[in-house]
């Protein structure tokens, strides 16, 4: 920490000149994420936080549409992104002209679009998801055909929990959960009798299948605090059990975890920057945001 500690205190200084606070996600290194964050959380979390703060800067510790969905929900504000180059492979997947072909492929079905979309993607659907409520949005959803993108094995992982749905899908993945594999987990527990497995529901379905538990990042966090198995394997980001095992210190994090290079682009020096500079302002279009909005809005009043 001695290193961290000039950096945390600059940073808590601008905080106060600026009169700014720092949304950080689940995934963001223990430095951000215990040092310098006002909120932590998942994506809807931190959806629902933005949309309340009154402080005048919001600075997003987390990737780039993020910062664009807290900047859609709360427009007066100005939503800094210490790197604005930290994308996702999600975001990255799929476009609104995509989100459109698959309208004329399936006439009628309503379009659920994951948050890890640009806010073009989000203006095009009817109603955004996170990992937290995929299920329940599907759902709600007023027709038996149901579009969802754009990750396939999202879509993949509730079509099983909502077998009333017929679910279409866009071909998207993320890189860091398209990792695993059910052959490295049957074989990791072989070799780990009593290892929890909990796994992001970003993974594959045969992924999926051999855990204990699937949910949100959040949904993971409150799992393990609450089961405090023995031993545990996070399959998701690194950072989560970096994140938690200091105050679980019964627990012992087990097994190997994939890092996602974007999220890795915060740093405490660039947060820094970005309080020093003003850098980098998120601006969307007010019609584009207009739009999307609209999908975000629908999703919380659903989820609530
Ligand atoms: P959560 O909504 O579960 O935090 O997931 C966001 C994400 O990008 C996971 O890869
Ligand atoms: Fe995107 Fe995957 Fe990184 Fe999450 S972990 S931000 S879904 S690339």
């Amino acid at each position: 920490w001695a290193i961290h500690a000039p950096y945390v205190a600059a940073i808590e200084r601008l905080k106060k000149e600026r009169n700014a606070v720092v949304l950080a996600h689940n995934y963001m290194t223990p430095d951000i994420y215990h040092g310098i964050a006002d909120v932590v959380g998942d994506s809807l979390q931190l959806a629902v936080a933005a949309a309340e703060i009154e402080a005048d800067v919001i600075v997003q510790c987390g990737v780039h549409f993020m910062a664009e969905t807290s900047k859609i929900l709360n427009p007066s504000k100005t939503v800094l992104i210490p790197d604005s180059s930290a994308g996702c492979s999600l975001a990255e997947s799929v476009t609104a002209a995509g989100i459109e072909e698959m309208r004329a492929r399936y006439p009628g079905a309503p379009v659920v679009t994951y948050v890890n979309t640009t806010a073009e993607v989000k203006a095009a659907s009817d109603v955004c998801c996170t990992s937290s409520n995929a299920a329940q949005i599907v759902a709600a959803m007023d027709s038996e055909t149901v579009i969802m993108a754009p990750d396939k094995y999202l879509a993949q992982n509730v079509a099983k929990q909502v077998p009333q749905k017929r679910i279409v899908w866009w071909d998207g993945a993320c890189i860091v959960h398209e990792q695993y594999t059910a052959d490295d987990l049957r074989g990791f527990r072989d070799w780990n009798p009593g290892t929890r497995i909990i796994a992001h529901p970003e993974c594959p379905p045969d992924v999926i299948g051999e855990a204990d538990y699937s949910g949100s990042t959040s949904g993971i966090i409150d799992y393990v605090d609450r089961e405090r198995p023995e031993k545990a394997m996070l399959v998701t980001e690194c950072s989560m059990a970096s994140n938690i095992a200091d105050a679980l210190p019964e627990v012992d994090f087990v097994g190997p975890c994939n890092m996602c290079p974007y999220m890795k682009k915060i740093t405490l020096a660039k947060v820094l920057w970005s309080l020093h500079a003003m850098a980098e302002p998120v601006e969307v279009d007010p019609a584009v945001a207009d739009g999307a909005r609209r999908a975000v809005e629908r999703m919380i009043e659903i989820s609530r």
